[in-house]
């Protein structure tokens, strides 16, 4: 199996050299505690390794991503004219915007082997903004293309799915199923894409669920949880490797820290050596 490097400094080695190759991991956290620089220089670092990125951006826009970038010396400008690195910023004032399409042909035009979605949790709050594939034709369930014709056909009295469509690749669309649903599918979708995905995502305060949809860290094949413990002394950012499918990863809290060359894991005696 083939292991993508992150090349952030000490955690590669916490997961066995890297994340299994084609992977979705989810990367959680409440705000402010380094989801967004540790996916910047998941690509930065790939750039490097001559593995071209896509940072999908539905939160940061461009410019704050750039001078995020800036500050730990990741030239985000030149890795996009270099056609390393591209940057989807995703315009949240239009409606039924064919994410999953902008995703496809951006991962194709640079060949990308990384992706980053940031975030799961603005893309459910503005759920109603983007045509959901459903699945093929071919795949979908007869239920779905039944009403689907009922539709086409204005025969149905029965308004259950007003938005439904297909695209030019012959998916079919549906604009209203539950947010648990929707942030399904769209998981789906990034691991149909080859590339290795960070998809970040809000973790949620309750103790029943880690996320704030409920689903995602189930569907993932990998879950790290990024936080700033509440103590008095020390230094309080930590993360958790919960879950990595394939890998024997140590399952408590590590701590790290941001700097000038941004997120740098701490040695643990016994382990990073
Ligand atoms: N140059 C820096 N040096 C140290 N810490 C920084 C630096 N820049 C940002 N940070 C820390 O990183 C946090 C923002 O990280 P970010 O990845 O944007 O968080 P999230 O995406 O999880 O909300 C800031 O609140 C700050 O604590
Ligand atoms: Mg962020």
């Amino acid at each position: 199996m083939e292991r993508i490097k992150t090349g952030i400094a000490g955690f590669d080695e916490l997961i066995q050299g890297g994340i299994p190759e084609g992977f979705n991991v989810l990367v959680a956290g409440a705000p402010g505690t380094g989801k967004t620089i540790f996916g910047l220089q998941y690509l930065y670092e790939g750039a490097m390794e001559g593995q071209n990125g896509v940072y999908v951006s539905l939160e940061t826009s461009y410019g704050a991503a750039k001078f995020q970038g800036d500050q730990f010396g990741w030239d985000i400008n030149k890795l996009e004219t270099d056609g390393k690195l591209s940057v989807l910023e995703v315009p949240l004032d239009k409606s039924k915007i064919n994410l999953f399409e902008m995703i496809e042909e951006e991962v194709a035009d640079i060949k990308a082997k990384r992706l980053v979605f940031d975030s799961l949790a603005a893309f459910a709050i503005n759920m109603d903004q983007f045509a959901i594939p459903l699945g093929k034709d071919g795949d979908v369930s007869p239920l779905v293309k039944k009403s689907t014709s009922l539709l086409k056909d204005k025969k149905s009295k029965y308004d259950v799915m007003p938005e439904m469509g297909m695209d030019s690749k012959g998916r079919f669309f549906y604009a209203g199923d539950s947010e648990k649903r929707i942030t399904y599918l769209l998981i789906n979708e990034l691991a149909k894409l080859g590339t290795t995905n960070l998809v970040i995502t809000d973790a949620n305060n309750g103790d029943t669920q880690l996320t704030v949809d409920g689903v995602s860290e189930y569907v993932c094949d990998g879950l790290l949880f990024l936080d700033i413990l509440e103590t008095s002394t020390g230094n309080p950012r930590i993360m958790q490797i919960k879950k990595m499918r394939e890998t024997n990863h140590r399952l408590d809290q590590i701590p790290f820290e941001i700097n000038s060359r941004g997120i740098v894991l701490k040695p643990i005696e016994g382990f990073l050596g």
